[in-house]
């Protein structure tokens, strides 16, 4: 369905929990957020009702994210059931990749179409830094048993942050040399941990264009705006937030692992699914999207309204 500023809303974001086994700097406190209770959590069959309720109000096209969506307990049979849902047309999913080794050939089988992949730099030192307890080869190793698995479109997600990764802008752009990979980067938004961050880290995306004049624009794809080095097998995707808000063409919505529809990430505007079923479960999501905010107001100096955390969120 429409909302009320004419936007075709088809594609549901849909996080399944708020943990991680990652703590990246500008996304979580080191020692993690105030948990949620079990029962506050949506379980299979809610999210079942609430994706085939969305399906109904016209969304096509399901991400499941998290925190971290692979720590999730029986994350393979949530993919199955939310790709058996009729009308679900692509079944999406965004990881830090570090359990893909384990888990990339059951998401396959269950369904899942496409998968996007977050590393913020190639260097194993920075990446203990930003993510605080992470492994670059773990995440280097999911990636190649995604492919193994039969994901032979990965888009990876680069966080571009002032003085961590900028200097790395040209070595991911050369990942798309033989690979069929989008090489995504992607502006810092001032939100939980990095709101408060000096502004010399929120960078803008046409840091990248200087970086690597070769690339030509290509097109766009969801939220990005894609280019490519003539010869390359893989494109660049960026992601501007900040400066290129991408509002008068949003087409999404999300739903909190514990069940809050949020029409807009930045906006603190929240309507409560879980509890809800049938006719009233549908009514709350058609007139989340009738009153979906026509944009954010967000600058590098102008926080997030939003009032939670990314991991609380999904991105
Ligand atoms: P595709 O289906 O491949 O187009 O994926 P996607 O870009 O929709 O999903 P992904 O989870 O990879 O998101 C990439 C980045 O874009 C993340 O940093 C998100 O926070 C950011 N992002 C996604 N949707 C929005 C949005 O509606 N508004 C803003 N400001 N950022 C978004
Ligand atoms: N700004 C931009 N992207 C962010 N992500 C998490 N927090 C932020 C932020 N403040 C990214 C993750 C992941 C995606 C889902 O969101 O790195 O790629
Ligand atoms: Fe975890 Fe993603 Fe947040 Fe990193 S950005 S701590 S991987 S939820």
């Amino acid at each position: 369905m429409n909302d009320k500023f004419g936007r075709k809303i088809n594609y549901l974001r849909l996080s399944v929990t708020d943990l991680c086994n990652l703590r990246c700097i500008y996304c979580m406190p080191q020692e993690g957020i105030s948990k949620l209770h079990h029962e506050e959590i949506l379980s299979i069959e809610e999210i079942e009702r609430i994706v085939s309720a969305a399906v109904d109000c016209g969304i096509e096209k399901v991400r499941i994210t998290g925190g971290e969506p692979l720590v999730r307990n029986g994350i393979i049979d949530i993919c199955q059931r939310v790709a058996r849902i009729k009308g679900v047309r692509e079944l999406c999913l965004t990881t830090n990749g570090v359990l893909l080794p384990q888990l990339a050939e059951g998401l396959r089988e269950a369904g899942v179409h496409r998968l996007n992949i977050s590393l913020d730099t190639l260097n194993p030192d920075k990446f203990r830094q930003i993510t605080r307890i992470g492994r670059l080869d773990d995440v280097l190793n999911g990636i190649q048993k995604a492919k193994e698995a039969g994901f032979d479109y990965l888009k990876l997600n680069v966080v571009l942050m002032g003085g961590f990764n900028d200097d790395e802008i040209g070595d991911f752009v050369d990942l798309t040399r033989d690979s069929n990979t989008q090489i995504r980067f992607i502006e810092l938004m001032p939100m939980g941990q990095c709101a408060e961050w000096e502004r010399s880290r929120f960078l803008d995306t046409s840091a990248v264009l200087k970086a690597v004049p070769q690339l030509q624009l290509a097109g766009t794809e969801g939220v990005a705006r894609t280019y490519r080095v003539p010869g390359y097998k893989g494109s660049v995707g960026l992601i501007s937030p900040i400066s290129n808000h991408f509002c008068p063409t949003c087409n999404r919505i999300r739903v909190t692992s514990d069940g809050k529809l949020k029409a807009c990430l930045h906006s603190s505007g929240e309507v409560n699914l879980k509890g809800l079923s049938g006719d009233k479960l549908k009514e709350a999501i058609a007139k989340a999207i009738t009153s979906k905010p026509q944009s954010h107001h967000l600058d590098a100096a102008t926080p997030s309204e939003t009032g939670r955390y990314m991991n609380q969120i999904g991105g």
